[in-house]
């Protein structure tokens, strides 16, 4: 007899992570390789952080701080938000599970995203079982909010909106938001997952879920440090909930989840705004050069406010994504995303991009002959 694995877990699909450096350096016999695929930050960590870690690696025999207290705090002060209602997680994508299992029970409850969409609330929604409602995002790129509000019902219980959006980089506006937030029932849990939301701050119609989520106790926000503040192997992110949904969390929550190296990480990195400027800055220029290498390809990509650029090149994407890795460049496919045609390029360092750029017109002359 099999065990008895739940139906519902079996018909997951594993998450699809970007290929690691040493994979591909293996396969093909590469020695230089670039991964502009998982949103990483090219600058690497930030030098506060990582001396930091080196300081707490003598005391990584003890267990962490279970509450995070001290990153908790300087949370707290820094965006002016009461630490009882901040919650530190492995990476924010621990709190997104988290969220499916203190929310999510019944077969059907819904849980509401756009398409195409991170796909971490595919797997808390999967998980738990529950009913995806998938709402395709407009042509633009941007999530089609008015569609989505006609799909809430009273058994929406989370609805996802990353801003800026994965995969495509777009981000909706105060006013679309404000709109869609009328509609939101008390029942339904809108998650503001703003990963990327340190690239877009300046930007002036893109909502700060932090300060929605003060205000209203049916919106989360979502944020991490391991894009902009370049610390995605160490796992942690944080989120801004309402006092009853953060001691929910707390209380579902592994005891040890943030372990000792993320929590000095994070207090560190936000010291150091020089690292943090540094980043925006190579990341402005980023954009433009992958936007316009992808224009060159005859695509016209979305208007990122991201860390990447995502581009439907109306046709398979497979082959060049293949062709670039043989060339030593990892790019991300649409195809994990259900958009095949796709594809997603993470801003590098000016080196980096150089050898994308190379490699993207070897594909384009190659495809010519
Ligand atoms: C929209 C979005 N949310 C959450 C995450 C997860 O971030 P973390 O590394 O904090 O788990 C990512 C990572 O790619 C993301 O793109």
């Amino acid at each position: 007899m099999p065990l008895p694995i739940r139906p519902n877990v079996r018909k997951m699909a594993a998450y699809s992570p970007g290929k690691p450096i040493a994979e591909v350096q293996r396969k093909f016999g590469l020695e230089e390789v670039v991964k502009l695929a998982s949103n990483e930050n090219p600058l690497g960590p930030s030098p506060l952080a990582m001396q930091a870690i080196r300081e707490a690696a003598q005391s990584v025999h003890l267990y962490p701080d279970a509450d995070a207290s001290d990153l908790t705090a300087k949370l707290a002060e820094r965006f002016g938000f009461p630490a009882e209602r901040i919650v530190v997680g492995n990476g924010s994508d621990e709190l997104i599970a988290l969220l499916g299992h203190v929310l999510l029970s019944e077969e059907s409850d819904e849980v509401l995203c756009g398409d195409p969409t991170f796909l971490c609330y595919d797997l808390a929604a999967l998980l738990a079982g529950c009913r995806l409602v998938k709402v395709p995002l407009d042509d633009k790129g941007v999530h089609d909010l008015p569609a989505m509000a006609s799909r809430l019902t009273e058994r929406t219980r989370i609805v996802f909106l990353p801003n800026p959006c994965n995969p495509t980089g777009t981000i909706v506006d105060k006013s679309d938001l404000n709109a869609f937030l009328r509609d939101l029932p008390e029942t339904a849990l809108l998650v503001l997952d703003e990963a990327y939301f340190e690239f877009a701050q300046d930007v002036r119609e893109v909502p700060d879920g932090r300060e929605i989520a003060l205000e209203r106790d049916n919106v989360a926000a979502l944020r991490t440090f391991s894009k902009a503040y370049g610390l995605a192997g160490v796992r942690c992110g944080y989120g801004f909930f309402s006092a009853e949904l953060a001691d929910a969390l707390l209380r579902a929550k592994q005891p040890f989840n943030v372990n000792v190296l993320a929590q000095v990480a994070g207090l560190a990195a936000l010291d150091d705004e020089d690292h943090l400027q540094r980043t925006l800055a190579n990341n402005r220029e980023g954009l433009e050069r992958i936007a316009a290498a992808l224009r060159r390809l005859g695509s016209e990509p979305f208007v990122s406010h991201a860390n990447f650029v995502y581009a439907d090149l109306k046709r398979p994407a497979g082959l060049l994504v293949q062709t670039l890795m043989e060339q030593g460049v990892i790019v991300r496919s649409g195809a994990p995303f259900g958009q095949p045609n796709a594809i997603r390029v993470t801003v590098g360092t000016p080196k980096e991009l150089d050898r994308f750029e190379e490699a993207l017109s070897q594909c384009a002359a190659e495809a010519a002959r």
